[in-house]
């Protein structure tokens, strides 16, 4: 099990106590873990029916059939989901969340004062078709100043934009909770999480790549990402959220 999957490289992860955010040094261990062995079970996985998604659930632009679309850019990101040999991962679950236009969550860990968009909810799935292919359509979220909530904290952080995902693969231990990040963001030379992962090629494995070719007739622009499950070209893990 063991060498099935091996454990992160370290430099190629966000590092688990980022200077400047409180949270994560409030629950960074001070001890060492003690390692965990493989089991049976991390290498079976759940499978989902692609029948149980609700049309639509990719589209995270329209909240519901009639309604108008969301505030913003228009995006599609579509890409592959790959395990470390690059074969295509077929039926692995994506989850997405993201903030609106203008930088503002619906969820009680967003204090700020920024609008929410009456169309916008910010949450989508979607699977992988049989050549491991994704694809959403979404609008591009604005970024947002980290709320300041304590000494350790850097007062001044902006988080760029940026769309969370989660991702089931064939086993448990391939799931992948990781972000996307857009090219050319000046906020992601800035950002904690981000530049928390020493490995610059890993660093770069979460921005997204902008594709014109994408772009679709109703005004859409599209970026390609794709990811990679466990292994040596994994995207980084990042599952933080100030
Ligand atoms: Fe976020």
């Amino acid at each position: 099990m063991t060498d099935t999957f091996r454990p992160y490289d370290d430099a190629t992860q966000p590092v688990r106590a980022v200077v400047g955010y409180r949270k994560s040094l409030l629950r960074t261990p001070g001890q060492v873990p003690w390692p965990r062995i493989g089991a049976p079970a991390d290498a079976t996985g759940p499978s989902f029916d692609p029948a149980a998604l609700r049309p639509g659930e990719h589209d995270l632009a329209v909240v519901a059939p009639g309604r108008p679309r969301a505030l913003g850019q228009l995006i599609v990101v579509t890409g592959r989901v790959l395990d470390e040999d690059g074969r295509p991962v077929r039926n692995a679950l994506l989850e997405c969340w993201q903030a609106n236009a203008a930088g503002k969550y619906i969820h009680h860990n967003d204090p700020s004062p920024v609008p929410i968009d009456p169309n916008f909810v910010g949450v989508g799935r979607v699977m992988t078709d049989e050549r491991g292919q994704y694809r959403i359509r979404t609008i591009k979220p604005g970024g947002y100043a980290v709320p300041f909530d304590g000494e350790g904290q850097l007062s001044g952080w902006w988080r760029p934009p940026h769309i969370h995902f989660s991702i089931f693969g064939p086993a448990f231990a391939s799931r992948l909770v990781t972000q996307m990040y857009f090219p050319g963001e000046p906020l992601n030379e800035r950002d904690l999480l981000l530049n928390s992962i020493r490995d610059q090629a890993a660093r770069l494995r979460l921005i997204g790549a902008f594709a014109p070719e994408l772009s679709t007739q109703d005004g859409a622009l599209g970026f390609r990402h794709d990811f990679v499950l466990r292994g040596r070209f994994e995207t980084p893990f990042e599952d933080d959220h100030p």
